[in-house]
């Protein structure tokens, strides 16, 4: 099948790439010129974790390809992937100027039926606009082509982006027409072999299953991330809790780790989009608002358990910090809770040593070459020189059974912040460290 995907991203990168690998033709289309030279040459944008292979693999065998031509581009594929960038607007709404854009340029160039499906989080809503937007350019031209817009949310996790897109829990397909999902149930065959895992649905409820995922799991770790801070207070311990609430299958082990807060494009983003799209519905969706409000607050969790534990003066101390990207095996840092560590810590006069075994160049972009107060190490070991004490904000698997007697010779105050609940505690005080971590005694 012939396929294009406008917006060569993290979700349009990985949506051409693995079509491509089942073997479609695919295009992908960027506005960015220097993106796409570089993806000619097979220098992928961002780290996910054998993606830059399967791009090579899939250019050099002749069936993906990259252009910045909007026309050839359109006239390329039957199934236009819309997968540009959404971003949050200031009220928390997604801004949907590009995705509109994509629609106009499709409707200014189309000769003959296409579907276009939206790949990109939009809110509920967004298919009736690009049908529009479609609509009124093919009206001025005097062409009445015919097209069919379907909503087909991505669900994929960074790290994990390609198992997640070649064996989906779901493909969501939501379309007005029984043929289009005909169409988009051949397209994914490939990848939805074992059982049928599509399931097809009008355009609005798909739109929002997508949102009321994220909501769901967001909802998850705040829930979590409140009991723990209760824990703390009540001398129980979340670890045991958490044991013992996931053995109910209703409940489930999964996405109810505490931690210094969910980060991450797609939570912190869709939470607010969501909030934002009732209140325009006159909803007021109060749960959704305390969900990021427990969250935001949880960001800042670690901080002030290292005020607390050195009575409000951080003035000269001097931090390791292990972990920057918003989770393991990412180099993303967007709304990662590092971020509010570190300024927070900046602010009150401390130094921080930090290392992340992928997300360095990612701080160096946000933070600068050499800002005031933060250093990169770009080493693990390396930033406990001359430190007082260790922060660990992201759970990288590396970090997960350090050396604690060399830790304690190291580390000039005998002190470790755990956002991230990795270690026994017993472990580690029994290596004559103090240890604190989120809603454990
Ligand atoms: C998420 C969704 O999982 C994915 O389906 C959607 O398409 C995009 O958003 P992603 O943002 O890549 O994926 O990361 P995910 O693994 O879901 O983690 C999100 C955040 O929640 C991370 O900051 C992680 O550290 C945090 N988290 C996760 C917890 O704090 N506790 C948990 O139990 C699970």
């Amino acid at each position: 099948m012939k396929i294009t995907v406008f917006g060569s991203g993290y979700v349009g990168l990985v949506t051409g790439a693995c079509l491509a690998d089942v073997g479609n033709q695919v295009m992908c289309m960027d506005v960015d010129q220097r993106k796409i030279d570089q993806l000619k040459q097979g220098i992928i944008p961002i780290y996910e974790p054998g993606l830059e292979e399967m791009v090579k693999d899939n250019q050099a065998a002749g069936r993906l390809h990259f252009t910045t031509d909007a026309k050839e581009a359109i006239d390329f594929g039957l199934f236009q992937f819309v997968a540009v960038g959404t971003p949050p607007d200031e009220d928390g709404s997604a801004d949907l100027k590009y995705v509109l854009a994509v629609a106009k340029s499709i409707a200014e160039h189309m000769t003959e039926y296409k579907v276009i499906i939206d790949k990109s989080t939009v809110p509920v809503g967004t298919a009736d606009k690009v049908r529009n937007t479609v609509l009124e350019v093919l009206g001025k031209r005097g062409e009445q082509l015919e097209f069919d817009v379907v909503s087909n949310p991505e669900f994929l996790k960074e790290g994990s982006a390609l198992d997640d897109f070649m064996k989906p829990d779901r493909i969501i397909v939501g379309t007005d027409n029984p043929r289009t999902a005909e169409l988009l149930k051949e397209l994914y065959a490939p990848f939805n072999r074992s059982r049928d895992r599509l399931i097809a649905m009008d355009i609005r409820s798909a739109e929002l299953t997508k949102y009321a995922a994220n909501a769901m799991l967001a909802t998850k770790i705040s829930f979590m991330n409140e009991l723990a801070n209760l824990a703390e207070r009540l001398g129980a311990d979340i670890e045991n809790v958490r044991h013992g609430i996931g053995s109910d299958s209703r409940i489930g082990y999964s996405f109810i780790y505490p931690g210094c807060g969910y980060g991450g494009s797609c939570f912190p983003k869709d939470v607010k989009a969501l909030e934002r799209t009732a209140r325009d519905y006159g909803y007021n969706a109060e749960l959704l608002s305390a969900v990021e409000n427990v969250n935001d607050r949880q960001k800042l969790r670690l901080f002030e358990k290292i005020t607390a534990h050195y009575s409000g003066s951080l003035q000269g101390k001097v931090f390791a910090l292990w972990g920057l990207a918003f989770k393991p095996n990412t180099d993303d840092m967007r709304e990662a809770p590092s971020r509010v560590v570190i300024d927070a810590l900046i602010a009150a006069g401390a130094k921080v040593q930090a290392y992340d075994p992928e997300a360095l160049h990612e701080a160096k972009r946000i933070y600068g070459d050499q800002p005031a107060g933060l250093e990169y190490v770009d080493n693990q070991d390396d930033t406990l020189k001359a430190a007082d004490a260790l922060i660990i904000v992201t759970e990288w698997k590396q970090f997960r059974s350090p050396n604690f007697e060399q830790l304690s010779l190291l580390l000039k105050d005998k002190v470790i912040f755990d956002g991230r609940n990795m270690y026994d505690p017993k472990h580690v005080r029994q290596n004559g460290l103090e240890y604190y971590a989120i809603g454990r005694p």
